[in-house]
């Protein structure tokens, strides 16, 4: 059993001055990819559900986490299971109420849209409230450019800012506007490693990067050394899954059975895992 607490995930980790790859499961075929691209790598890795994926399999995280759990479980190596970009207080709910079952290690409370003051209170009782529960709890402060249609790349967290947000809710980490933005298709975003290493001095918690699928194999390594603990990557699987899918269904377009492209899919995914655990650990 290779069910790992994404807590003691990511504190080995920083331990090591390493930081975990955090990856964003849609489909059953992501998380198998995800877990097979990190075991060809000999890493540990977090399987993520976002909210939106939730509401894509209908809203009941439940199934989805399941099987994250189940190939967890069965993984040679360490493999975390985490609840991502939580909004919804219902879901939250939900979360509380089957971690145990779901071997869930960890949640992101994203109140991010919300004003300095609403965040914090959103926040610290949401963390009050898992940390009961034993889960590591994750939140943000200066939205992460891109989300939901607010594509502001110039997003910045400010350090004095991060550092009382961190002491005022508790949490056990930190997501940072560093520079990086969410669904990016190319990785073009450059990052602002010297405000990494100015949170990173103040921020008593481990910092995570989102949107990392815009950001260079060198950038990601910069940013580790400047103090990333937890690196979320999400769209650069579908980049590939998707063309992979979409040129195996243009080879044969009197295919019926769906598994000859969902294995090409899982397998162009398989890869960009394998090699983002790979960049990860070399830095
Ligand atoms: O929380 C998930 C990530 O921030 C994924 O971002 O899809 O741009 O790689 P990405
Ligand atoms: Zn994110």
């Amino acid at each position: 059993m290779t069910l790992a607490p994404t807590g003691v995930l990511v504190a080995e980790a920083a331990a090591r001055g390493a930081a975990v790859p955090a990856v964003n499961v849609v489909t059953l075929e992501h998380a198998e990819a995800i877990v097979r691209g990190a075991t060809r790598a000999g890493t540990g890795v977090i399987l993520q559900v976002s909210e939106n994926a939730v509401l894509f399999h209908g809203g009941d995280p439940r199934p989805l986490l399941l099987a994250c759990r189940a190939l967890a479980a069965a993984a040679s190596g360490p493999v975390g299971v985490h609840l991502d970009h939580v909004q919804d207080a219902a879901l939250i709910e939900r979360a509380f109420e089957i971690a145990g079952e779901v071997g869930l290690g960890s949640i992101m409370i994203d109140a991010a849209r919300l004003d300095y003051a609403a965040n914090v209170r959103e926040t610290a009782d949401a963390a009050r409230r898992a940390h009961a529960l034993g889960l590591w709890v994750e939140a943000e402060l200066g939205e992460v450019g891109g989300k939901d249609g607010a594509h502001a790349p110039g997003v910045r967290t400010d350090p004095g800012q991060a550092a009382a947000f961190v002491a005022a809710t508790g949490v056990d980490a930190l997501a940072v506007a560093v520079g990086s933005s969410h669904a990016m298709t190319e990785p073009s975003a450059s990052l602002d490693t010297r405000l990494i290493e100015r949170l990173a001095a103040v921020v008593p918690v481990p910092l995570v990067l989102h949107g990392s699928s815009g950001v260079p194999d060198a950038g990601l390594a910069s940013a580790v050394r400047a103090g990333i603990r937890k690196v979320n990557v999400g769209t650069a699987l579908n980049v590939a899954g998707t063309a992979a899918l979409r040129a195996a269904l243009a080879a044969e377009p009197a295919l019926v059975d769906p598994r000859g492209p969902l294995r090409a899919s899982r397998a162009a995914m398989e890869e960009v895992v394998e090699h983002l655990c790979r960049t990860l650990a070399s830095a």
